[in-house]
């Protein structure tokens, strides 16, 4: 049996004890997704005592399926806490997700699981829901992730000795700037994954997209109101969280200003055994330009992409940030009070750059291929500067999608 044995049976009592709450949606759901329930139920010990017949029917109906539904609870509870010992695989075999839990349901799970992670070991260590594998993020960062040296060293460097500090008074914030397909996705996904047993599922990690979640301008404060809200929820459910903004060259100035005072240094609080971990990406194609000039230059005089250090991209990148005038994100307080910590540049893909992601996308779908095929897809990339043809306008952008039209 898992550890933590002595405190499941308070627990399954206050599972039932939660249950109970909304009586109506749950027994609705489960007679539409379980059929199997009410039967089960059955032999639950506890759930059939004498019942007078009419008026109470459907009460009995309901705490039946209650019975049933708590059963599994415990599972899904069990497997989220102690996944070593998980045993949902028969019913589910796509996972817990795979189980259709009504929403409700889901809400209770999730808060249970935090409620519990809050003050016991989930794991080994602390969160279950944080995995923090420094050895995979390495390795994906340098099998995984191509033409990137400068990213992929400085993300390993910078979130690893952030995360092992054994008191941070701040959260990390690291910048990633470049063209369109570079990686910043990628390694923003990459980072989620090993840092989060369930990846960019984990109700630890959120993204925001600028363009989906904060399309209105005029509904700048009400943004504002929710941003920090969520900000503030996830940092009280995980005591290591990771927050990303895609296209954050769109940010409106009002949800820059309110992010400020959570990059800011945090007077820590003596008691807490552990402060709090938050990384922020901001994810923007600002300064691709200067980064992909830069690299050119320094391409055309003979130097080797890999040779190509900070000292060649920092001060250029930065100060095209602060001048951009398109954006709100240079001006911003967090860049103005350098809130940021790092500034991260994903350089412009080359041609074998993106004979590589078609190769990854093959081998992602364990299909087989062939280097000329590997060719075609790369030769279907516009490359620009006219003249050089050297990098590829949209890095590896649906380079994935494009291995299709190569299946045998
Ligand atoms: C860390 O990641 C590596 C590579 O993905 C994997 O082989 C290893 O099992 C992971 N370790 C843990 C503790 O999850």
């Amino acid at each position: 049996m898992p550890r933590g044995l002595r405190s499941q049976l308070p627990l399954r009592v206050l599972l039932l004890l939660l249950l109970p709450l909304p009586p109506p949606p749950l027994a609705g759901a489960l007679e539409l997704h379980d059929p199997a329930g009410p039967a089960e139920a059955a032999e639950e010990p506890g759930s059939g005592p004498a019942w007078p017949s009419f008026p109470f029917r459907d009460l009995r109906r309901w705490a039946r399926a209650a019975g049933a539904l708590s059963r599994r609870y415990w599972a899904l509870f069990c497997c989220r806490v102690w996944p070593e010992t998980c045993s949902l695989d028969k019913e589910a075999p796509a996972g817990a997700q795979g189980w259709s839990l009504p929403l409700v349901g889901q809400q209770y799970l999730d808060i249970l699981t935090t409620w519990y992670c809050s003050f016991q070991d989930c794991c080994d260590h602390g969160d279950c829901r944080v995995s923090n594998n420094f050895t995979g993020l390495q390795s994906d960062l340098s099998v995984r992730l191509h033409g990137q040296h400068l990213a992929g060293e400085l993300v390993l460097t910078t979130v690893r000795s952030y995360l092992e500090l054994p008191r941070p008074d701040k959260a990390l914030a690291l910048s990633f700037h470049g063209w369109s397909g570079t990686g910043k996705n990628f390694v923003a996904r990459l980072l989620a994954e090993n840092l989060y047993r369930d990846g960019l599922r984990s109700d630890c990690v959120k993204v925001f997209i600028t363009m989906m979640h904060f399309p209105h301008p005029k509904y700048v404060d009400l943004y504002k109101e929710q941003l920090t809200e969520q900000v503030r929820k996830t940092q009280e459910h995980c005591h290591q969280t990771l927050f990303i903004f895609d296209e954050a060259e769109k940010l409106h100035p009002g949800l820059l200003e309110a992010l400020g005072p959570h990059l800011e240094r945090q007077v820590l609080e003596n008691h807490k055994a552990e402060s709090p971990r938050t990384i922020f990406l901001f994810l923007s194609n600002l300064g691709g330009n200067v980064i992909n000039e830069v690299v050119l230059g320094l391409l055309k005089a003979g130097w080797s992409r890999e040779d190509i250090t900070m000292e060649h991209l920092g001060s250029g990148l930065q100060a095209e940030i602060v001048a951009s005038t398109d954006s709100g994100f240079g001006h911003s307080r967090l860049v103005k009070e350098n809130l940021i910590d790092f500034f991260v540049p994903f350089l412009p893909l080359e041609y074998r750059h993106v004979r590589l992601c078609a190769r990854d996308a093959f081998l992602s779908q364990e299909l087989p291929y062939t280097e000329e095929a590997l060719d075609e897809i790369a030769k279907m990339m516009v490359y620009v500067p006219k003249e050089e043809q050297l990098f590829s306008s949209q890095g590896c952008k649906s380079v994935s999608q494009r291995i299709n039209y190569f299946l045998p």
